[in-house]
């Protein structure tokens, strides 16, 4: 069985929604201490709907894979919903992860939620 799904493999040589915004509502970065791999969102916010979403990832291809996914399962969704996403549904919408890849899928999960977290503390 190959090790990596043919998702994982589409969506680390063909990432989706890589780059940055410029006047972003909310940005997170977060980084994994033990593998130093990191990463950084962008959402633009309308109507606390999530109308534009960008990455860049310094990491494994898990990482890239897990953000390019990440970014397209909160595209266009409400606020609210996006703050419940959980790196298990990440790896899901991958196909699964190698079990020693699962941190990977976290570190999306933490940047989506500290960009959200970030935009909440710039509206009040
Ligand atoms: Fe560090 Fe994948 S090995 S995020």
């Amino acid at each position: 069985m190959a090790l990596y799904s043919e998702k994982v493999m589409d969506h680390f040589r063909n990432p989706r929604n890589v780059g940055v915004i410029e006047d972003a509502d909310g940005v997170g970065e977060v980084g994994n201490a033990k593998c130093g791999d990191i990463m950084k969102m962008y959402l633009k916010i309308d109507n606390d709907t999530i109308t534009d979403v960008k990455f860049e990832t310094f990491g494994c291809g898990s990482a890239i894979a897990s953000s390019s996914m990440a970014t397209e399962l909160i595209k266009g969704k409400p606020v609210s919903e996006a703050m419940q996403l959980t790196n298990q549904a990440v790896a899901e919408a991958l196909d699964g992860l190698p079990d020693y890849k699962m941190h990977c899928s976290v570190l999306a999960e933490e940047a989506i939620r500290s960009a959200l977290k970030d935009y909440e503390k710039k509206k009040k």
